[in-house]
Order: structure tokens, then C-alpha cells, then sequence
């Protein structure tokens, strides 16, 4: 039997993937999408700007975008609502979905630092599913939130190292894809020839968002880590897909190069290891040994994009280790990883 699922911002560049997955899934059946008021009632192929490379699927073109409202949404019953919308209008719909019982994936960045919402990157803290029960005092239903695209990147490569060595402290440098800004996000005339070292919020959602998604959970949620710090500069680059990250850390225990990648390529502490879900990667974090790898044009699709490749592991005089992670900010950062949430609510049993 197929869950039905609606997706909420249908027509943006997370929905377009989300849209694109769940016409193809073998547990989830697409049966509505939303977009802006003045396209309610448009056939999906007549409203949308479709920009994957992956053609629309023939069993969404037809079909007539809902009204974004909480009534007629939760009249279709569906068992599980998808929202990729900007922030200020996710931050009521989500809380109304949930006021009415429903089983909310949302992508943005409202509600992620709320103790009772997991922010959740399934091999990382699939266990924090569980504080989502504490929700039970605000709402009937309950809210799983997709972490922001470069910390959900960020924290896969982090996980392991943590795990296995202790992590004292973290700098990051982001160089973030155009497709992290949305459909609209950038203007050609300010990125072609340029970088602008500037993301609006952005450093703060990796420094907070990393350390929630490597907490501890608590009977009052999740506590952020507070073993180490993030310390993070962003950029934005002219590239279409894929965030590159140049990552600084010091462990608690000493560990080599060789060990660094060891840790990593095992993900010994994998969560949802064996759990069979459609969208998990084989790896999620891959480690190559070129010289001038990751690169975001030849490895973002990488574990059809599910997986995280990490590059130019090296330690520094000081002990540093040093390396490139590069992830699908699209993908993993977003509608991937918002459909392997679904994928783990289903196995657990929360759909
Ligand atoms: N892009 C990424 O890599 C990424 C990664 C992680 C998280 N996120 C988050 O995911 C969310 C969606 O991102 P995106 O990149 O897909 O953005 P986007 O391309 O700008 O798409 C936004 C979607 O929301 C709809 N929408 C906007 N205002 C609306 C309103 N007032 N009422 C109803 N629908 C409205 C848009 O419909 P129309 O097409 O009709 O305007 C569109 O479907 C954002 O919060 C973003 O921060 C994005």
C-alpha cells in the first residue's frame, strides 16, 4: 500500500525534486502539489519552471495545483505533507499542518533549533526522532525538520571523526551553489565573474544547525553538542549544484591522515545501517585519494547525490586536519534528504 504525500512550494527548486522523487517512489504516491496563489487551479507543466535534468514525470503534468490552504490539504488526508517554502511562510504553515494532525517534512529553516523538532540527517541522529513526541503538548501532529543544505553537508563528514576520535574545535570555509538561493536566488549580473563572501544567516544556521545535529537527546529534546565549536565563513560561487566546504578541525584524540579516512569510509556509527531505505546511499560519505578532488561538476552525484565525498585529507604541523567535503545541496541538503526522513518515519512506524 502507497502513503500519499503532498508537496507544499511545489514549483521551487527542492519542490521540483521532491515533486520529481515521489512520482517515482516505491512507498510514496504524489497526490498534490501547491505553489503561489495565482497559479491555483494551473496544470503542474503549464505553472512550473522545471530545471532538472531528469524529465518532469508524465503522472505529475496534469495535475492542478491545490490552494495552499491547511483545510483542503488535510482534506485529501494525506499521510505526509513535504514543505520547501520560504521561511516566513513555512513557519505558519507547518505549525498549522501540525495543529491539524498532520505528519510534517519541512526544509526550512523555521523551528529547526526547537529542542522537541529533530533536525534530522538519518545516519548522523536518526535517534532523535524519538524527542518529536515532546511535541504532543503544542500540536496533534508532528513537524521533522531538513537541516540547512552546507550543515547537513558538513555534518556527515564530522560524524564519524567525532565518534571515533572526540572533535575540540571546527573552522569552515563554504563555497555554496547558485541552486542554495532558490529558483530566483541570485541575479546572473552579481555572481558571473564573481564571489560574494555572503549568505544571508547562513554562517549562524552552520555554526548552530551542525552542533544540534550532533547532540545529545535529553527528556527536554536535543541538547546542542557542546564538546566543540563551529566556526564558519561562507561564499557563494558560481556553480550550478554542489556545496565545497574546506573544513579545519582538531580531535581530542590523536589521529592520522590514514586514520581520519578509515573512520570516515566505515561510518562505523551509521543509524539507519541495514534499514533498507530506497533514497540511503551505499556509502555516505565517499573518500578520494586525488590530489584535486572533491570537485563539484565531476562528484556531487556522487551516491546519486545521497552521498558526501571528502578529499585532501592532510594534518597540518599544529595537528590540524584538513579537508575538502563536497555534497548535493539540492539533494543531500534538501529534497534527498527530506525523503529519506520520510523513508525512516515510515520503517519507525511514525507513518
Ligand atoms: N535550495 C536549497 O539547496 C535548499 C537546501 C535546504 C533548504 N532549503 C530551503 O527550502 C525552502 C525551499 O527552497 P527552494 O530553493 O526550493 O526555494 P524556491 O525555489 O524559491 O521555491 C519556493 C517555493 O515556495 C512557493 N512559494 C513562495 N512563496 C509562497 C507563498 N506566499 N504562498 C505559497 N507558496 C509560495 C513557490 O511557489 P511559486 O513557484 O509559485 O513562487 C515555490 O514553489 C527554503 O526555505 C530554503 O531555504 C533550500
Amino acid at each position: 500500500m502507497a502513503l500519499n504525500a503532498i508537496v507544499i512550494g511545489s514549483t521551487g527548486l527542492v519542490g521540483q525534486r521532491l515533486v520529481y522523487y515521489l512520482s517515482n517512489h516505491p512507498w510514496f504516491r504524489l497526490i498534490g502539489v501547491t505553489a503561489s496563489d495565482d497559479k491555483v487551479g494551473k496544470r503542474y507543466e503549464e505553472v512550473v519552471r522545471w530545471s532538472l535534468e531528469e524529465p518532469m514525470p508524465s503522472t505529475v503534468k496534469d495535475m492542478k495545483i491545490m490552494k495552499m490552504d491547511v483545510n483542503e490539504i488535510v482534506a485529501q488526508k494525506p499521510d505526509i505533507v513535504f514543505t520547501a517554502l520560504p521561511t516566513s511562510v513555512s513557519a505558519k504553515v507547518d505549525q498549522e499542518l501540525a495543529k491539524k494532525g498532520m505528519i510534517v517534512v519541512s526544509h526550512a529553516s523555521n523551528n529547526r533549533l526547537d529542542p522537541d523538532v529533530p533536525l534530522l540527517n538519518p545516519e548522523v541522529n536518526a535517534d532523535h526522532v524519538e524527542v518529536a513526541k515532546l511535541q504532543e503538548s503544542r500540536w496533534s501532529g508532528k513537524i521533522f525538520k531538513v537541516a540547512n543544505c552546507a550543515s547537513t553537508i558538513l555534518t556527515l563528514a564530522l560524524k564519524p571523526i567525532y565518534d571515533d576520535f572526540g572533535i575540540s574545535r571546527v573552522f569552515v570555509s563554504t563555497m555554496q551553489a547558485l541552486s542554495g538561493a532558490g529558483l530566483n536566488g541570485v541575479a546572473g549580473m552579481a555572481i558571473l565573474d564573481n564571489i560574494i563572501p555572503y549568505i544571508e544567516d547562513e554562517e549562524e544556521k552552520i555554526e548552530t544547525e551542525s552542533l544540534k545535529m550532533l547532540g545529545m537527546v535529553s527528556n527536554n529534546g536535543i541538547l546542542l553538542n557542546d564538546k566543540f565549536t563551529v566556526s564558519a565563513t561562507v561564499h557563494r560561487v558560481n556553480v550550478l549544484e554542489g556545496h565545497l566546504e574546506a573544513v579545519f578541525l582538531k580531535t581530542e584524540k590523536d589521529a592520522e591522515v590514514e586514520d581520519i579516512k578509515e573512520s570516515l569510509r566505515e561510518f562505523r556509527n551509521n543509524k539507519i545501517r541495514g534499514m533498507g531505505l530506497p533514497m540511503q546511499p551505499e556509502a555516505p560519505v565517499v573518500v578520494r585519494e586525488e590530489k584535486d578532488r572533491p570537485q563539484p561538476r565531476l562528484d556531487r552525484m556522487e551516491g546519486k547525490g545521497m552521498s558526501v565525498v571528502v578529499g585532501r585529507i592532510r594534518k597540518d604541523k599544529e595537528g590540524w586536519i584538513k579537508f575538502n567535503v563536497l555534497g548535493h545541496n539540492t539533494i543531500r541538503g534538501a529534497a534527498g534528504n527530506g525523503i529519506l526522513i520520510a523513508e525512516l518515519l515510515y520503517k519507525m512506524k511514525i507513518i
